[in-house]
């Protein structure tokens, strides 16, 4: 039987304070909804419908370009059953329908996997027992089987003691939902359409209602409020730490490591305290990040160090590299193996052959530096003139020295040199030495200005060496 999904994310989301739709806001990076169609998705349904409301024209452009998922109205929004009852006629009459909320991103494709397996037969709905149910459906059960879902809105104080919450997740035959959505009535404190309220029809009609629990409690967790957010956040993250020492990679705490993205690690890596990964990122093996730094878009390779507050971004780092502290790798960067790259350097659209150093102080963009090349304290590739960008072609075992000031366009041969502190304008031929600053004069019997003032007897005068 083909399995249809419908994801609700229509809700108002007032408790979040934002102007941002609430299925929006991210978590790991992601917007909330992001992580609930991927859960879907992953079971290969042959539709998915999400529901959106007043903001869902900025939730569908955030979703542009998405495949297999199509777009329902729902205005106003009248409650989660009403939202339901929006989809269901794009639904095909003989589909299971696994409805989804859009504002739980924890929720796991194997425990939907069973809820669409079971809800192929009758109404199923995920259950998981919280130690703290505050604001969930409490499950209803009698001889052990449920009987409805009261909603913490409506429950009694008996009923709030219960543990056993409802996740939002449910599941069931097409024309059995239909049905029973039919029947709904805002009778409760929130004069809504309750999904909810399904599963006590259904027992009111004789059929029997499945529960699923969901593998791990915190599955079911959602987001309502910004504390919320916050707390699903650090669970988030917590498994990203704990996948990635599962791959062999020492987290030093993994609750101090954010990944906003995806990370393949080889073994024996090792993440230091307060780092961020982002986009996609791939370690080598034995790859050690400091703390502090963040790192996005970015290839490692084995045994590359990356000292503490470094920021790496859309770069390409070969075995044996050394970077930081504090160096920033801008887009386009591309290091062979054994490059150092040291404190205060920042490189843009640059390539690095094998074991170049630059090790402090320097800007090298838009630029290529052959192997074995020295790049000195200070050295700025001068790669824009205000209106384009130049390059600078640096040869193999090229020496630039301390402060040079490199105005491209320009190319440096192989085995040559640039004296500390020139401006080089022009070409420098392999193996010469170019100088391109004032020669150095000294002065004899300079007086400096302050004993040409006061005199020298005044009590405030430094001590020179005529009073030592
Ligand atoms: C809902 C469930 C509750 C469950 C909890 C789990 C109902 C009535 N209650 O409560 O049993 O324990 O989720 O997190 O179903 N939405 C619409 N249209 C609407 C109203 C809501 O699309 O008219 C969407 C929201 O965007 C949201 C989801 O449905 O993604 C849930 O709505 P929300 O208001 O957050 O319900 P809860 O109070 O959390
Ligand atoms: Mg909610």
């Amino acid at each position: 039987m083909a399995l249809e999904v419908i994801v609700l994310a229509a809700g108002a989301g007032t408790r979040m304070r934002s102007r941002l739709p609430k299925v929006l806001h991210p978590l790991g990076g992601r917007p909330l909804l992001a992580h609930v169609l991927d859960a879907a998705a992953a079971l290969a349904p042959s539709a998915i419908h999400v529901v959106v409301g007043e903001q869902g024209d900025e939730i569908r452009a955030a979703f542009a370009g998405r495949e297999n998922v199509s777009w329902v109205l729902q205005r106003p929004a009248l409650g989660t059953g009403h939202a339901v009852a929006q989809a269901l006629p794009a639904v095909a009459e003989d589909a299971t329908v696994l409805v989804l909320i859009g504002d739980a991103p924890l929720i796991a494709t194997a425990t939907l996997a069973a809820a669409a397996r079971a809800g192929q037969d009758g109404v199923v709905i995920v259950t998981a027992e919280l130690p703290d149910p505050a604001g969930f459906g409490r499950i209803l059960r009698e001889g052990g089987e449920i009987v409805g879902i009261v909603e913490a809105a409506d429950a009694t104080a008996a009923e709030r003691t219960i543990h056993e919450a409802n996740a939002g997740t449910l599941a069931a035959p097409k024309r059995m939902l239909a049905n029973l959505i039919e029947a709904l009535a805002p009778a409760n404190a929130q004069a809504e359409l309750y999904l909810t309220d399904v599963v006590g029809l259904a027992v009111g009609q004789g059929q029997r209602v499945a529960g699923i629990a969901a593998a791990v409690p915190e599955e079911i967790l959602g987001v309502n409020d910004r504390a919320q957010l916050a707390r699903l956040e650090r669970r988030y993250q917590r498994r990203q730490a704990d996948r990635l020492m599962a791959a062999g990679v020492t987290v030093m705490d993994p609750a101090r490591l954010d990944v906003r993205g995806t990370v393949a690690a080889g073994e024996d890596c090792v993440i230091d305290v307060g780092v961020l990964l982002e986009g996609s990122v791939t370690l080598g093996r034995g790859v050690s990040i400091g703390a502090g730094c963040v790192i996005r878009d970015a290839d490692l390779g084995d045994g590359v160090d990356v000292l503490p507050m470094s920021c790496i971004d859309g770069a390409v780092v070969a075995a044996g590299c050394r970077i930081g502290p504090f160096a920033r790798l801008r887009p386009g960067t591309q290091l062979a193996a054994d490059v150092h790259i040291g404190n205060f350097v920042e490189t843009k659209q640059a390539a690095l052959g094998a074991g170049a150093k630059a090790n402090h102080l320097a800007y090298l963009g838009d630029a290529s530096v052959g192997a074995g090349s020295n790049i000195g304290a200070g050295a700025v590739t001068c790669n824009y003139d205000g209106e384009a960008k130049h390059r600078t072609e640096i040869g193999r075992r090229a020496f630039v020295g301390t402060n040079a000031t490199l105005v491209a366009p320009l190319a440096i041969g192989d085995d040559a040199y640039v004296g500390a502190g020139s401006t080089i304008t022009g070409d420098v031929p392999a193996e010469e030495l170019a100088i391109g600053r004032g020669r150095q004069r000294n002065i004899k019997g300079w007086t400096p200005p302050v004993r040409r003032g006061a005199g020298s007897s005044g009590a405030n005068a430094p001590k020179r060496k005529a009073e030592q």
